[in-house]
């Protein structure tokens, strides 16, 4: 099948050996780091921010993706882009202005993303595709690593395929059981986190992204 994108989401890896982390699931042939910043308002649970995001982009060469599970995410783009992050995902309803925060991500210079809820309409991006380079589904809600993958996603990324040719992440429950699944109905770049960092990060990497293109 296609060629999809493993990009580990960080938020499972051990945090106190982080750059040993990101080395184990380049091994498995990630191409992307997944960074998933969260404020305790927009979701109820906190994580990490530009402090980490920097030491994580000097221990890599992978590009890494900010995904801002944040309210009002302005207020952050610069410090991310100043971290050295190659592209920054929000959320359509933590920002009031969502066309200001796009384009300011993009006039940073930066690849900008839209990262869909589950019961968040596509057509939320009706008026945004100019200013996108890519899209997340989430398959969970946001919030924690973990939780159960909503299958009504697969149908969603069906849809969103219909709308656009830009790259679909998925994000949420991805393993090497719904991977395949989500990349059938169009999705390109697979997000997992406790499926990864568990175990041979290298081989459970690997798996997903080749589950992914077996489909
Ligand atoms: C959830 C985050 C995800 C999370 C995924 O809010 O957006 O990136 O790390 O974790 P898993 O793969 O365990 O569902
Ligand atoms: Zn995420």
């Amino acid at each position: 099948g296609d060629r999809v994108v493993g990009a580990p989401s960080i938020l499972a890896a051990d945090f106190a050996n982080l750059a040993e982390e990101v080395r184990r699931v380049e091994a498995g042939g990630a191409e992307l780091v997944h960074f998933d910043v969260m404020d305790n308002h927009f979701v109820p649970n906190l994580s990490v921010g530009p402090a980490v995001a920097a030491a994580l982009v000097a221990s890599t060469d992978l590009p890494v993706d900010a995904h801002l599970q944040v309210m009002r995410p302005d207020s952050l783009i610069p410090a991310l882009v100043e971290a050295g992050v190659a592209s920054i995902q929000v959320q359509p309803e933590s920002t009031p202005h969502l066309h200001r925060t796009l384009e300011a991500i993009k006039n940073a210079g930066l690849d900008a993303g839209c990262a869909l809820s589950p019961t968040m309409s596509p057509s939320v991006l009706e008026y945004a595709w100019p200013y996108l380079d890519y899209v997340n589904v989430m398959s969970v809600s946001p919030g924690f690593g973990g939780q159960a993958f909503i299958p009504e996603m697969v149908g969603k990324v069906r849809r969103l395929r219909e709308m656009t040719d830009l790259p679909i992440q998925v994000d949420g429950g991805i393993t090497e059981e719904t991977a395949p699944l989500m990349v059938a109905a169009g999705a390109r770049v697979l997000v997992a986190g406790s499926a990864v960092f568990r175990g041979d990060r290298a081989a459970r990497m690997r798996g997903i992204v080749e589950a992914g293109e077996g489909a």
